[in-house]
């Protein structure tokens, strides 16, 4: 049965019992203890607690999981997987575990004509918690399983809860015998490889505190409610059902390594370490591709770093098996055709996935090269050294100077009989990160630690933002801090962290940054520097008292430096509408990768594939600029979230928004998800100047812009700035391309000139050289250190020409001549000299050394150059002495 009729059947079984179907959420949701989503269960959560009521009774869903702390794992066993679906049925205080029981059940062992899996009732077995004698009787009763199949377990495998404090619940899983050729006998508490888990139920009626239950602690509460939470593990059942040995040779996971094989010419199956490569390419092929499909994009911390190492592994497993073109857009295909029907937006969005492997596949072939001659270069040291361990500072080097990854470290080091200090390098890694920290840290909130502000923010609540229509508001002062500690008063001359009920400033966010203003109060007068949510719905504002002292409960009117703000809304709404224009001109792939929006002066990042033409960008300008004139009003709604994705507004990945959303419209041209503020119409942009573009890495694009005032100063002064060229070379300013190439090239000729000249010089001093000829045992020797300036070619003619002067004699010409930081030097020697066995060549030994440089030659001539022009004088010295042996 194809995987997706098995999802198929599992949603109609639970809709035909009353279940909502809900769609899987994307698998990075707004919940701080997740990196990824990896249960059914989380979009549900605030129903389990009672946050918020269940819009309904029971629900239905086939979930998305990423699960990723076994990576290193994935493919040497064949139970570890990164990516999988869960299916799951819902109950939010309707059915317990009854209803479970019975439906699961049923799904799992009717036939297969009637629309259930078909598996044999005789191959199932049940788990349940430590003495959970109610599941142990309902599983009899209600499917007439015998007593000895089920077993029960304690709650390290049998109570399941998100891993932090929270909802949880004792549970009761399925298991599929597969039989005497997988393992032993004895059920799922002796081999979990024969007897494989498909279904865990849990019984949510539990909120967890600090210490799991699933170690023997006590739960801190109930919830308002008994509900179901179940997951069956759909690439599990594809497996059983299909026939095959393990979820990679499924339905949907195999024809990644189809293609593999096809890239490779070598087959899966025929042998173990390579088999290990191909699943690693399946299953992080299918992980990458719809993490990209939700908005990570590569990158050096969190998700990002998580996919990056990812696709990094791919890239690898790909070259091992003898691969080393591009791959990763032929596998990404292969995904979106395998998982498009279920997950649209691998489809609609593939052109965007595919520019995002492309580039960072790119990037690291270009590292691995770099990268591997370094490493080669320390493997070889150590080897030479006499050691085996790669040293840490080396490995760390690579990773931060090269971005070369620590397990490719690892595994090359491993591949050369070398291990790593890991040690070494991970407390180098660490200092690095604490330093990042802090600095980050020190930047936004000046602490790490956030629990005072968690405290302010559970008490007063969420600060009532005034400043979408007023820049003026009294308000009262709810939380003073010093440094991170709650105060009740601050005095004149102090800085604060100051909280109000309610407030006109804008906080930092979206790329827009922050208000500035004054606080005035009876007797007081603050400044406001900057405000930052430092815990979501809390407006903290960072003060300085000028006069007077404020303390809790004062009150204060706020007043916006209104110039400031409006010059940043003109920046603000000039990014939407760049934003549009750029999406006109790339398509939907060009997607808003960050922003900064200040005052005069905005910045747009956004991602692309290959490069940005100028041509396009002046296209760019000019549009927003001639949309500027028809001087729509900007609009400003709150909608639901569908709701405004229905009327096509632009949602920024890796956003979080909840179910209201704002939208900011202006005209049909631009409509985006924003909370930021903005300008009533957008003629009072005035005039939006692009001023640069260039690119950020990673395939991500930046535009600057400067709008209004700020945008003519910059004319004005590129302006000034032409004008002055034009009287300094006395031309019209249209005049002044051509003049500039015309004085360029007088002065390249000129150079040239000079060049011609110098070596005439030169060249007219051999016979004054040949004159200063020097008798050593008989043989006349030219040895002189020349002025800069002399080029390999002069060297030679002017050594040939001294050579000619010096006639029949034995003679020998050695010349010297500095360029920079190098020195170049020919010895030359005549026919007579030849005769007595004086060879050029030979000669150059003698004094190579001094000059730190190498070089031979012929008998008659030698030329060569070396690293120290300060040695000329003590080569010169060598060669005499060398000269004065042979005679
Ligand atoms: N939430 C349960 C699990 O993830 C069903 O196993």
């Amino acid at each position: 049965m194809e995987t997706h009729e098995i999802t198929k059947r599992f949603l109609s079984h639970f809709e035909n019992k009353g279940h909502t179907r809900v769609p899987s959420a994307p698998l990075i949701l707004d919940d701080p203890n997740l990196l990824f989503v990896n249960a059914g269960m989380v979009q549900f959560k605030p129903y389990f607690l009672g946050e918020a009521p269940p819009p309904y009774p029971r629900a239905t869903s086939v979930q998305k999981c990423v699960r990723t702390p076994d990576i290193d794992e994935v493919g040497k066993t064949t139970r570890h997987n990164t990516f999988f679906q869960m299916a799951g049925n819902f109950s939010f205080g309707d059915y317990f575990k009854e209803g479970a029981i019975e439906a699961a059940w049923e799904l799992i062992t009717k036939p297969q004509s009637e629309g259930g899996y078909g598996l044999d009732p005789a191959r199932i077995w049940a788990t349940v918690y430590e003495d959970d004698a109610e599941a142990a009787g309902l599983w009899k009763k209600l499917t007439g399983l015998p007593g000895e199949r089920i077993q029960s377990r304690d709650g390290k495998d049998n109570y399941w809860d998100m891993g932090v404090p929270g909802p949880g619940g004792p549970c009761s899983e399925i298991y599929y015998d597969r039989g005497p050729d997988y393992g032993r006998e004895g059920g799922p508490v002796a081999d979990e490889d024969r007897y494989i888990e498909i279904w865990n139920l849990v019984f949510m009626q539990d909120v967890r505190g600090d210490k799991s239950p699933k170690h023997g602690h006590k739960p801190i509460g109930e919830l308002p409610k008994k509900n179901i939470d179940t997951g069956m593990g759909v690439e599990r059942v594809a497996t059983i059902l299909q026939g095959v040995e393990n979820v990679y040779e499924t339905d949907l996971v195999r024809p990644v390594i189809g293609r593999a094989e096809e890239f490779s010419g070598r087959r899966y199956g025929s042998d173990h370490t390579d088999d290990v490569r191909f699943r690693v390419i399946a299953d992080h092929a299918r992980t990458g591709v719809l993490l990209i499909g939700d908005g990570v994009t590569p990158g050096n911390d969190g998700r990002g770093y998580v996919l990056r190492r990812l696709l990094r592994r791919i890239i690898r497993s790909a070259r091992l098996l003898g691969v080393h073109e591009p791959v990763l857009p032929a596998f990404a295909a292969v995904v979106r055709d395998t998982m498009g029907p279920t997950y649209p937006e691998l489809v609609s969005g593939f052109d965007r996935i595919e520019d995002v492997v492309r580039v960072e596949e790119e990037a690291f072939l270009s590292t691995l090269t770099s990268g591997s001659r370094i490493f080669d270069l320390a493997a070889e040291e150590t080897k030479r050294s006499g050691g085996s361990l790669l040293a840490g500072d080396k490995a760390f080097q690579l990773h931060d100077t090269y971005g070369f990854p620590i397990d490719l470290t690892l595994e090359m080091a491993s591949e050369q009989g070398l291990t790593v200090d890991e040690e070494g390098f991970r407390t180098l890694m660490n200092e690095q990160r604490q330093r990042a920290k802090a600095d980050a840290a020190s930047r936004k909130t000046g602490h790490g630690d956030l629990s005072e502000y968690r405290k302010v923010l559970e008490q007063h609540g969420e600060t009532e933002f005034l400043g979408y229509t007023d820049l003026q508001a009294e308000a009262k002062v709810v939380a003073l801090l010093e440094d991170g500690v709650p105060v009740s008063r601050v005095g004149a001359g102090k800085k604060a962290e100051l909280v109000l009920d309610r407030t006109p400033f804008y906080a930092e966010s979206g790329g827009q940054v922050a208000d500035t203003g004054v606080l005035l109060g009876d007797g007081v007068e603050l400044k406001v520097h900057d405000v930052q949510k430092i815990v979501p719905g809390l407006f903290v504002h960072r003060v300085e008292v000028l006069d007077g002292e404020i303390g809790i409960g004062g009150a204060l009117t706020g007043s916006v430096d209104q110039h400031r703000r409006l010059s940043i809304e003109r920046s603000h709404s000039a990014t939407h509408l760049v934003h549009a224009a750029v999406r006109g001109a790339y398509g939907k792939r060009a997607a808003q990768a960050g922003s900064l929006n200040s005052p005069g002066r905005m910045r747009f990042d956004f991602t692309t594939s290959g490069g940005v033409s100028a041509d396009v960008l002046t296209e760019v300008e000019e549009e927003v600029n001639d949309y500027l004139q028809t001087n729509v009003e900007v609009n400003t709604f709150v909608t639901t979230k569908d709701k405004a994705l229905e009327l096509g507004a632009v949602a920024l990945f890796g956003e979080k928004y909840g179910n209201d959303v704002r939208v900011v419209d202006m005209g049909e041209y631009s409509r985006e998800l924003c909370g930021g503020t903005h300008v009533d119409r957008i003629g009072q942009l005035g005039l939006v100047k692009l001023v640069g573009d260039s690119s950020i890495g990673s395939g991500v694009h930046r535009v600057e812009a400067l709008v209004g005032t700020d945008a003519l100063k910059y004319v004005r002064k590129e302006q000034l700035l032409v004008s002055q060229l034009a009287s300094t070379f006395k031309v019209p300013s249209e005049q002044l391309p051509s003049r500039i190439d015309d004085v360029l090239t007088r002065l390249k000729n000129a150079e040239k000139e000079i060049e011609q000249l110098r070596t005439q010089q030169v060249l007219g001093s051999a016979g004054s050289l040949a004159d200063k000829a020097e008798d050593i045992g008989g043989i006349a020797v030219v040895a002189e250190k020349l002025g800069e300036g002399v080029d390999s070619n002069g060297l030679r003619a002017l050594a040939s020409d001294i050579r000619g002067r010096l006639g029949d004699r034995p003679g020998i010409v050695a010349l010297f001549a500095p360029q920079g930081e190098k020195v170049a030097f020919v010895v030359a020697t005549t026919k007579a000299a030849q005769a007595k066995g004086v060879a050029a060549g030979k000669l150059v030994p003698s004094f190579a050394e001094a000059i730190g440089g190498r070089g031979g030659g012929k008998p008659d001539m030698a030329q060569g150059g070396g690293t120290n022009p300060a040695g000329a004088d003590q080569a010169i010295a060598s060669l005499r002495a060398a000269v004065a042996q042979v005679g």
